[in-house]
């Protein structure tokens, strides 16, 4: 684990393996597209400066996101090495929260191997010491339990120690930032470690163990287990389990601060591997299905950091976790179910088994009658064909809530886009037979998941709705492709910062 620290320090003397500034674009006058230096440019002595100038500008750095280019030996820098990070920010314009983090991330992954790094932040408010704070943190991500020993011993280690270089400026607001930002940063990696653990490791019965052993005593931990969910009528969540040779379970995490006058409930999708069930997916969508788990991986992070930042505010996760497997005992297109709120569903696609295990997780949160319920879940590929890989979805019953979602995700960083949920994609979902069918018209498929949804989130079956938000998060919540940003390969935590966020304006 990278350790954090303010440090009162000029850039030049800092007592690192590596020195991290900041560029963004320069002006481009005359053809020359070298980028201008964003950080520590009053401070770091001229003859560095001139140096770190013309060097950027032999390799054509352009201060783009992304771009790291590492300088050795610069003069009147203690450091060996200085990393040159581009915030992508435009010429004569400051970078954002979002691009700095970003940056910070991208420097301290390219770093990787390195002991002790030193970064001097662009400017030295709270917001940026933060924003600096947490891409270093996410950007020292490393996933090595599978390795073995032989291997863990020859990977680069990821950087041990990040100093931020503060100087004079250093105070208990900015330390405070930093501390902040580094909760968050943490628990969203072990996040990424849930989602990245193999799922023959990973089932709902050890994904329970697991969240046990992280709580501490100020988070209540309860496990329904298979016939605990049986007895009490969640034919959701055991029709999805029912093919599995690991049973599923519901975790219940609860904060309750003495001080609280509201009470949110996030509700996770936990499914540990989906193969679709009968309705088998092909071998290639199946490959990285371990990633079903990301939405109940993303609440108990979330339910973890509110509690850790003690913020004044109830929250209660539940983790509706089971394994989408075919056998002999597996649910079949056709079973009708009861759900845990009394409805009756038609099954239609065993594949379609996320909304499921969440009708009953969502009719269960209803029943404490909470102010808000969230659910997150990596529900549906048409959600990646709408939005793409990096872009979740939300919507919600509520206006309001659903434009409170979205502020949050824009003050975490996390990229979402609001959908709407029109009237006639509860129509499609008509049965003949039951309540209700889990599908509905073959377009749409996002906002026909959240439909189905939405009918959970009210006091009792036929009772008033209660405000409710979901973010469909199929796309963000595992990268398959390269590492960008403060983003690795494999599960990235996604919606953990927003949810934290979004968990503070019910303070
Ligand atoms: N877990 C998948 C959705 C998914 C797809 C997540 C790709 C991440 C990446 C979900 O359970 C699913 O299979 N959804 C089906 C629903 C359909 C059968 C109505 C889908 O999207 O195809
Ligand atoms: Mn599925
Ligand atoms: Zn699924």
């Amino acid at each position: 684990m990278t350790t954090l620290a303010l440090a009162n320090t000029t850039p030049a003397d800092a007592q690192a393996d590596a020195l991290v500034i900041f560029s963004g674009k320069g002006s481009g006058k005359k053809g020359a597209a070298a980028p201008i230096i964003l950080a520590g440019t009053e401070e770091l002595p001229k003859a560095a400066t001139q140096h770190i100038l013309t060097a950027l500008s032999a390799f054509g750095a352009t201060g783009k996101a992304d771009e790291v280019i590492k300088l050795h030996a610069v003069p009147k820098i203690t450091a060996a090495t200085v990393l040159v990070a581009g915030s992508g920010a435009q010429a004569g314009e400051e970078p954002t929260l979002e691009s700095i983090r970003r940056a910070s991330g991208a420097a301290v992954r390219a770093l990787n191997g390195t002991q002790r790094v030193a970064i001097v932040p662009p400017r030295l408010d709270e917001d940026t010491v933060g924003a600096v704070s947490s891409g270093a943190c996410l950007g020292s991500y490393h996933f090595d339990q599978h390795r073995s020993a032989a291997a863990r011993k020859d990977a680069k280690a990821p950087v041990g120690r990040v100093d931020i270089i503060v100087g004079k400026a250093g105070n208990k607001r900015l330390t405070a930032a930093a501390a902040n930002a580094e909760v968050i940063a943490r628990q969203q990696n072990w996040a990424r470690d849930l989602v990245n653990l193999a799922p023959n490791e990973l089932y709902p019965q050890s994904f329970a163990e697991a969240v046990k052993k992280r709580a501490p005593r100020g988070v209540k931990i309860s496990v329904l287990d298979e016939a605990a969910l049986a007895e009490g009528g969640f034919g959701g969540i055991i029709g999805v389990g029912q093919g599995s040779a690991r049973p599923p379970r519901i975790v219940t995490m609860s904060y309750e601060p003495s001080k609280a006058k509201t009470h949110l409930a996030l509700v996770g999708k936990g499914i540990t591997f989906d193969s679709g069930g009968l309705c088998i997916k092909p071998g290639g969508s199946m490959v990285t299905m371990k990633c079903d788990m990301g939405g109940a991986a993303a609440v108990a992070a979330a339910v973890l950091a509110v509690a850790e930042l003690g913020l004044p505010v109830a929250v209660t996760g539940y983790l509706c976790l089971a394994e989408n497997m075919p056998s002999a005992n597996a649910q079949r297109p056709g079973d009708v179910v009861t759900m845990r709120n009394g409805m009756t569903v038609e099954i239609i696609n065993t594949d379609a088994e996320g909304r499921m295990v969440l009708g009953d997780g969502i009719s269960l949160a209803a029943e404490s009658g909470p102010d808000a319920i969230v659910d997150v879940a990596t529900l549906t590929g048409a959600a990646i064909v709408a939005l793409g890989n990096r872009t979740a979805a939300v919507m919600a019953n509520d206006d309001e809530l659903q434009g409170s979602l979205t502020s949050a995700a824009a003050v975490a960083g996390e990229s979402v886009w609001p959908m709407p949920i029109t009237e006639e994609t509860r129509a499609g979902m008509d049965s003949v037979v039951a309540d209700i069918k889990h599908t509905g018209e073959p377009v749409g498929g996002s906002m026909v998941a959240a439909a189905f949804l939405r009918e959970f989130a009210k006091k009792g079956q036929e009772g008033e709705p209660i405000s409710w938000g979901h973010i469909d998060i199929a796309g963000p919540a595992y990268n398959d492709g390269s590492a960008f940003g403060y983003t690795p390969k494999g599960g990235t935590g996604f919606s953990v910062a927003t949810l934290v966020e979004f968990a503070r304006g019910y303070c």
